[in-house]
């Protein structure tokens, strides 16, 4: 192992361009061809710039012209800045789910930064996994590093009114569904929706992982908050450029911003913008990444002061583009540290700590941003955690988008082996459904589906929807996208095909559902539950090679975050040996 040590005044990068010989020649000799002058290789931090853009993953388009601009600054600063694209997750488009890659990603960019010769890296980042994968990768790579979120887009503007990304679809579809628009009314609609570069403007996944970023430290105050085609987003791009140098020359490790500390203040923020319950998963997922203890119960408990403050769909009204001009997060932020309710002191990619970033952050627009003391939803409103025999492992539910009469609710259970058994039958008028019936959608976890896809907010039955009634419970192991609402719960661990409890419910038997006690109960006797394991199945694998065959074998549950056994971790970004 040639190590190149900082003693000897090199910096990591110095180890390819500053080597002597054939060696060096080499490792210059073919970045020259791409027009560099020879300063370049004069010993200045080299800055990777990972980016999640592609074709294929719409919110990402337009992260070319955002590296653009993170170049200028790292030039700016005194680094060599070197784009390298890292695997494009867009949310829509990607079967059978998104999050089936998500460790994927983390694994080929961590990989990618460790093989190449850089000091420091700029994760640009959008779409919903681009942003927990890339700091995943980031954190097991452990070189500096910043993050710069695409933004999300414009508000969507349909018949006078704000849509908002994902829980105007959700809506559609049931009025659809209920006979209350058209297909050509929805036909028209959809393209009202998505109508500049950006990732969902709701308070989705995307928003909140954007908003999680920020609160953990890893991007620049306002950085998740600026709309995708503001000025302001290739503006602090370009900070990001400068930033990240100067992180390199102060030797500033994801591992030193992302602490529990910072885990805690993200874990907080998520319930005062009303977030996704997909941060659970992803936080979890990024602390294991680290060693950091964080636990699926840390959710629960911290969440039981903080009130949700912001106003945003899916939970409430307002769009990302209002939540930016009201004060954006630092205006969040400042209300919950001036409360005690934020690990002030915790460092940040500014060098500084949060409370000082957040410190006189202003908030234009109370509706939007509403003050702790008249609270958009009152404390401990946010993601919830249930345990009982249905989720020994624990589930998780979004309260602030659940419906109130419901959170505390006993009903028959109507169970699917898949969304797509369910969605045959959605639409049956004698379906044996009602206003109390549980709908328990299964097989939907990491292994069961392959990935845990976004489908446990399946739309009720047309029959009920017809009847005006607009929500039940529904339980499964899947996940809910960000842009959804309604009485959901969600993660149910262990999930069904691993012989969860969950798999032994049967049509017809009586569940408990109590979210003030955080309790999820199937009311049927343990007797009865060993006989019914006696006769379980697991059902066949869903792939026999490739990524889908390691991802199954070793990815563990959503309790802990849903990485691979053999991911968890960080091995760090040495220089390796010479082969060239
Ligand atoms: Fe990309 Fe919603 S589909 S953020």
């Amino acid at each position: 192992m040639a190590e190149l040590s900082s003693a000897a005044g090199g910096r990591r990068s110095a180890f390819w361009f500053g080597a002597d010989g054939r060696s060096g020649m080499n490792h210059r000799a073919w970045m020259r061809s791409q027009g560099f002058t020879p300063e370049v290789f004069d010993g200045r931090p080299v800055i990777g710039i990972a980016t999640t853009w592609s074709e294929l993953a719409p919110c990402n388009v337009h992260l070319h012209r955002v590296a653009e601009s993170v170049k200028r600054g790292v030039w700016q600063a005194g680094g060599f800045p070197l784009e390298f694209p890292a695997m494009a997750l867009g949310e829509t488009l990607l079967r059978p789910t998104a999050m089936l890659y998500r460790n994927l990603l983390a694994m080929e960019a961590e990989e990618l930064i460790r093989a190449n010769p850089l000091d420091g890296v700029v994760l640009l980042s959008g779409c919903d996994k681009t942003t927990p994968g890339l700091l995943m990768a980031a954190a097991s790579a452990g070189l500096p590093a910043i993050m710069v979120t695409g933004g999300p887009m414009l508000s969507g503007k349909y018949q006078g009114s704000d849509v908002g990304s994902g829980t105007a679809v959700w809506r559609w579809e049931e009025d659809l569904l209920a006979g209350r628009m058209t297909q050509e009314e929805c036909a028209f609609a959809e393209g009202c929706m998505a109508r500049s570069n950006g990732h969902c403007m709701t308070m989705g996944t995307a928003s909140t992982m954007a908003s999680m970023a920020e609160a953990l430290g890893m991007q620049l105050p306002y950085s998740a908050t600026w709309p995708a085609v503001d000025a302001r987003r290739y503006e602090t791009a370009q900070r990001a450029g400068q930033v990240i140098v100067d992180l390199v020359e102060a030797e500033v490790t994801p591992a030193k911003i992302m602490t529990r500390e910072a885990f805690e203040n993200a874990i907080r923020v998520n319930a005062a913008i009303g977030g996704s319950t997909n941060a659970v998963i992803h936080l979890l997922a990024i602390a294991g990444r680290l060693g950091v203890p964080l636990a699926l119960d840390d959710f629960d408990q911290l969440i039981r002061d903080v009130p949700t403050l912001v106003n945003l769909m899916p939970s409430g009204k307002y769009l990302m583009e209002d939540f930016c001009y009201a004060g954006g997060l630092p205006a969040v932020m400042r209300e919950l540290a001036e409360a005690g309710l934020l690990h002030g002191d915790a460092l940040t990619v500014t060098q500084r700590s949060v409370g000082e970033n957040v410190s006189g952050a202003p908030c234009w627009n109370r509706e939007v941003i509403t003050p702790l003391a008249e609270p958009f939803q009152p404390a401990g409103s946010g993601t919830a955690v249930l345990r009982g025999n249905l989720a020994p492992g624990g589930a998780v539910i979004k309260q602030s988008a659940a419906s109130a009469h419901l959170l505390r609710h006993r009903g028959r259970a109507l169970v699917f082996d898949s969304p797509e058994d369910y969605y045959k039958v959605v639409a049956d008028p004698d379906i044996d459904a009602d206003a109390d019936t549980i709908l328990v959608i299964r097989y939907c976890g990491p292994r069961g589906y392959p990935g845990m896809p976004e489908v446990s907010n399946v739309p009720l039955p047309a029959k009920l929807l017809k009847a005006g009634i607009r929500d039940i419970v529904r339980i499964c192991d899947g996940r809910m996208s960000g842009t959804a609402y309604g009485t959901v719960v969600l993660h149910v661990t262990p999930e069904a095909a691993v012989g969860g409890p969950l798999a032994l419910v049967r049509t017809g038997d009586w569940i408990s559902l109590d979210v003030p006690a955080r309790t999820l109960t199937l009311d049927v006797p343990d007797e009865e539950l060993q006989a019914r394991r006696l006769l379980w199945q697991p059902p066949p694998a869903p792939a026999s090679r490739g990524w889908t065959w390691l991802y199954t074998q070793h990815v563990q549950g959503a309790d802990t975050g849903a990485d691979l056994d053999f991911l968890t971790g960080a091995s760090g970004a040495p220089v390796g040996r010479e082969s060239h």
